[in-house]
């Protein structure tokens, strides 16, 4: 198992500039972070791994990429709103508000009081109010899952691409929970970001399809770097599902806090598009949360082969994408015993995955032939569109080494004065897992770089 601790990765994240604390300067929001100059960068990879192998490497998905703010309608028919909560429980001594099931013994978490209120249940959605008056009837919220607007852009996506069953839309954004406790860094979180798949099924192919998207994200994380034995399938008991599910599963990994959800894997029967569509009772659904929706639309597709509309069953494979960064980042922590009392720290990411994909250094500072050489390597290998190309002015390669150890740059170009002065021009290449370097001729970069990062 990774060995890594929360304390390292925390420290880490400061330090290079992956994950800051929001409003750190006023003392800081609690469960809302933000993303520093390499945070991004590892994150935008993590998504466009997601995107690359829902959209571009298969032909039955299509994107999408909804509003935050939700109508508070959708939310109403979601049954969001009557049973999207968690029980909470009151401490009458020290007025503190804790989540039922982190009560142990009866007894205050804070104060040790057992004077605590029955259990009450507490919506999790936030709620705003949209346009100039704060009315109930300009009630809004904060999306709770992307998932919601698949559903009711279902029909607008069916008709703009022609898709017959199976099908799947998927999105990437930011949703929002006003989690009680929220703990474990960036694992649980009020403002957080999902890599939602919604598939739509034949009713009756549903379990079969539960089945082949759990093998099939199991793959991708081992893909992401993420080995088999530290992950673990779990099968959520029939009383723990969500409101919408008739089955799940969850792909957990072992963070430093221990094993945890990853990745939920659901199976929502027909129960959104039932619920958000008109003329329930013609497709024989009862309604599962309100009857009589007010939606305009039918959330039917029409079953050539049967000559009948009919209302898809959804799974949902639905990724939190700060969990893999966290998930990533722990795998990838690695600290070296280098021998003679020198070690180093070093962030064996995936390169599709590292934030910076190349480094370009000077073996001296400021030294204007070496910096103009470095200035041409690095618009060069800009073209090649592998990604994030950082120039280092420090003069100190050993440093420079280490920084790009620790935020996981696969490969580091230094020019030295050989560069300059002799001919034909190479540069020496540094591999940051092996530390092994070989000398290259500038005009065999392009070519050395593409068949490396295209190599998985
Ligand atoms: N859409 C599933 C979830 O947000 O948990």
């Amino acid at each position: 198992m990774p060995a890594t601790t929360m304390d390292q990765l925390v420290a880490l994240c400061k330090r290079r500039g992956f994950i800051f604390q929001n409003a750190d300067i006023y003392g800081g929001m609690q469960g809302v972070y933000d993303y520093g100059p390499l945070g991004v960068e590892l994150k935008n990879n993590v998504k466009a791994a997601w995107w690359r192998a829902m959209i571009y490497e298969r032909d039955d998905i299509e994107g999408l990429d909804a509003a935050i703010l939700t109508n508070r309608k959708v939310l109403h028919y979601s049954g969001h709103e009557d049973t999207f909560s968690d029980p909470m429980t009151d401490c009458r001594k020290c007025k503190g508000r804790f989540r039922a099931d982190h009560i142990k013994d009866g007894k205050c978490p804070n104060c040790g009081s057992t004077d605590l209120t029955e259990p009450r249940p507490f919506n999790l959605m936030f709620k705003t109010t949209v346009g100039p008056v704060d009315n109930a009837e300009n009630i809004a919220y904060l999306r709770p899952e992307t998932a919601q607007a698949i559903f009711t852009q279902f029909k607008n996506v069916v008709d703009s691409t022609s898709r017959k069953l199976p099908f799947g839309i998927a999105q990437i954004g930011k949703s929002f929970r006003n989690e009680i406790t929220p703990r474990n860094f960036i694992f649980r979180v009020r403002e957080f970001e999902q890599a939602e798949l919604e598939y739509f099924v034949e009713p009756g192919d549903d379990e079969k399809w539960h089945e082949y998207w759990k093998e099939e994200r199991v793959r991708w994380w081992e893909e992401q770097g993420l080995p088999r034995e530290h992950m673990n399938i779990y099968t959520t008991p029939k009383d723990d599902l969500a409101h919408y599910a008739k089955a799940c599963y969850d792909i957990e990994y072992q963070f430093p806090h221990g094993m945890e959800e990853l990745e939920g894997i659901a199976n929502r029967t027909d129960y959104d598009l039932g619920n958000h569509t008109k003329a329930q009772e013609e497709f024989g659904l009862s309604a599962k949360v309100h009857a009589n929706s007010e939606s305009t639309q039918k959330l039917a597709i029409l079953n050539d082969e049967k000559k009948k509309w009919e209302v898809p069953f959804v799974i949902e494979p639905s990724m939190g994408v700060d969990r893999a960064v966290l998930a990533l980042l722990t795998e990838a922590y690695t600290e070296e015993d280098l021998g003679e009392g020198n070690s180093r720290i070093v962030l064996k990411l995936k390169k599709h995955l590292a934030p910076i994909k190349v480094a370009v250094i000077p073996l001296k500072k400021n030294n204007e032939q070496i910096m103009n050489k470095c200035h041409e390597i690095k618009q060069n290998l800009l073209k090649l569109g592998i990604g994030r190309v950082a120039l280092e002015n420090t003069g100190n390669i050993g440093k420079a080494y280490r920084r790009h150890d620790e935020v996981g740059t696969p490969l580091c170009i230094t020019v030295d004065f050989e560069t300059i002065e002799q001919q034909p021009e190479t540069v020496t290449i540094r591999d940051r897992d092996t530390m092994a370097q070989e000398r290259v001729k500038i005009a065999d970069l392009p070519n050395y770089l593409r068949e490396y990062f295209l190599q998985k």
